[in-house]
């Protein structure tokens, strides 16, 4: 019998394995690619400014994503808690994309405007200051360092390469709008924006 042989070879069996898996991977995945509702940014989406920029560098640069995801699953315990679920349309500009799945702390996909800028620097500088049962470890040398915003420009050219529409503008005034600001103004910048234009909660 042709089906024992596949039973009986277990190199052969695994081939096989991995062909049926790829092939159902490519009938969900490739679709995806050419949807409209995936590609297309949400009304009002714009690249992010140089400051805000440069404050997501920083909140991948100090595992924020690690702990918090950025995805709001449509689930009514998800949207009561986090407000409106996240859609495809808002990520269009964000390389990489900062879903993630783990969440140590809350989601932060729409913590914008959520709390108040005084909120954020005292949290980051010390989080038990504010929640008092608190793990999230404090970030005090963020209030520290300045950025040069020497970099600004060039991370906006290589954005523009992958489809972020930035314009000669922006880039010629990266550095400007950064330069000497403090690397908290950045983050804060960067998370109060995060999920504002598709709020429905508050
Ligand atoms: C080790 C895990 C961990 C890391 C790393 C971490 N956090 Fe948190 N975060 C938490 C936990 C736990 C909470 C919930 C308690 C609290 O509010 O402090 C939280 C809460 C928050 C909140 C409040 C969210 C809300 O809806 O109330 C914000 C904003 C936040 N974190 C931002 C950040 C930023 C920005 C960074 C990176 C600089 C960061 N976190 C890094 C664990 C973490």
């Amino acid at each position: 019998m042709k089906h024992e042989v596949v039973e009986t070879n277990v190199g052969l069996m695994m081939i096989l394995i991995v062909v049926a898996l790829s092939f159902g991977t490519l009938v969900e995945l490739v679709p995806l690619m050419f949807l409209k509702e995936t590609n297309e940014p949400i009304a009002g989406l714009k690249p992010l400014p140089a400051l805000e920029l440069e404050g997501r560098d920083i909140y991948i640069r100090e595992g924020c994503n690690v702990c918090h995801s950025q995805m709001i699953r449509p689930l009514r315990a998800e949207t009561e808690r986090y407000g409106h679920y996240s859609v495809a349309g808002e990520f269009v500009y964000d390389h990489p994309f900062l879903w993630g799945s783990k969440r140590t702390g809350p989601d932060l996909a729409r913590v914008g405007q959520r709390y108040s800028d005084e909120w954020h620097r005292a949290h980051l500088y010390n989080p038990r200051d504010v929640v008092p049962e608190s793990n999230m470890p404090a970030f005090p040398w963020l209030f520290e360092k300045e950025l040069s915003g020497e970099m600004t420009g060039k991370k906006m050219t290589a954005l523009r390469a992958v489809g972020v529409p930035y314009t000669d503008d922006d880039i010629a005034g990266a550095q400007a709008a950064v330069e000497g600001k403090k690397e908290i103004d950045a983050l804060v910048a960067y998370l109060q924006q995060l999920g504002t234009l598709l709020q429905t909660r508050r």
